[in-house]
């Protein structure tokens, strides 16, 4: 299963991407907005650290807008992937701007319906929030497991991206159920590394090392 980073935030991005198991970037409208400078030039600099899928989304809400942006955004870097919101006019965007060679991650999908439109419109990432759906009461990791049985029957090649991924465990389900990709706030991805009996072994062992060279 491949990790993105769900940040703008150039210095958690160059710092997780150093380790060498990170696999792309998504960004949205809130995350870019917390981060100083142009949001464009942040994109270009993500690409160049990460080299892999860098979704930037768009704003406009209308069709015409939406290619218009779609269209300047993956003109910042090959890299770059144009989000969509999963509205009517996302969807058509979605399958114009594919029909130009453009990626396209659609987001904000909430329902196995809205996923099997993304599929149908040439999206090469689907984005269902798994954490927003848990914070209304609903199981978020339900609709993956939905996502995944409808796309396995029809081969549909667009990645199955587990947004919203609040803790491990929304990470380990997801990679449990076959889906393609998580992308995680750098707390999370944080906190996939720690358990305390790695660090309680680890202390003994360096413990007992020096006795090992004194023989
Ligand atoms: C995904 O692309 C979104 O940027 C993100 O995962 C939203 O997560 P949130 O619900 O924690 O804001």
């Amino acid at each position: 299963m491949k990790l993105f980073i769900d940040s703008g935030n150039i210095k958690d991005i160059e710092r997780l991407a150093d380790i060498g198991i990170i696999d792309g970037v998504t960004t949205n409208p809130t995350l870019l907005s917390k981060e100083p400078g142009d949001y464009r030039d942040n994109l270009k600099k993500i690409c160049s650290i990460v080299k892999g899928p860098v979704s930037g989304e768009v704003t406009a809400t209308d069709f015409a807008g939406m290619i218009q942006q779609g269209r300047d955004i993956a003109k910042i870097d090959q890299y770059m992937v144009v989000k969509v919101p999963l509205t009517r006019d996302g969807i058509k965007a979605c399958k114009t701007l594919a029909g130009e060679g453009i990626k396209v991650n659609v987001t904000l999908c909430f329902s196995p319906a809205q996923a099997l439109l993304a599929a149908k419109a040439g999206a090469s990432f689907v984005s269902p929030f798994v954490g927003r759906l848990d914070d209304v009461g609903t199981d978020g990791m339900q609709l993956i497991r939905e996502i995944v049985d409808i796309f396995r029957n029809y081969d549909f090649p667009t990645e199955i991206l587990v947004a919203s991924c609040r803790h491990p465990i929304h990470v380990i389900d997801a990679a449990r159920l076959g889906a393609d990709i998580a992308t995680c706030p750098p707390g999370v991805i944080d906190a996939l590394f720690n358990h305390p009996l790695t660090n309680i072994g680890l202390e003994k062992f360096l413990k007992d090392w020096p006795s090992a060279l004194s023989h």
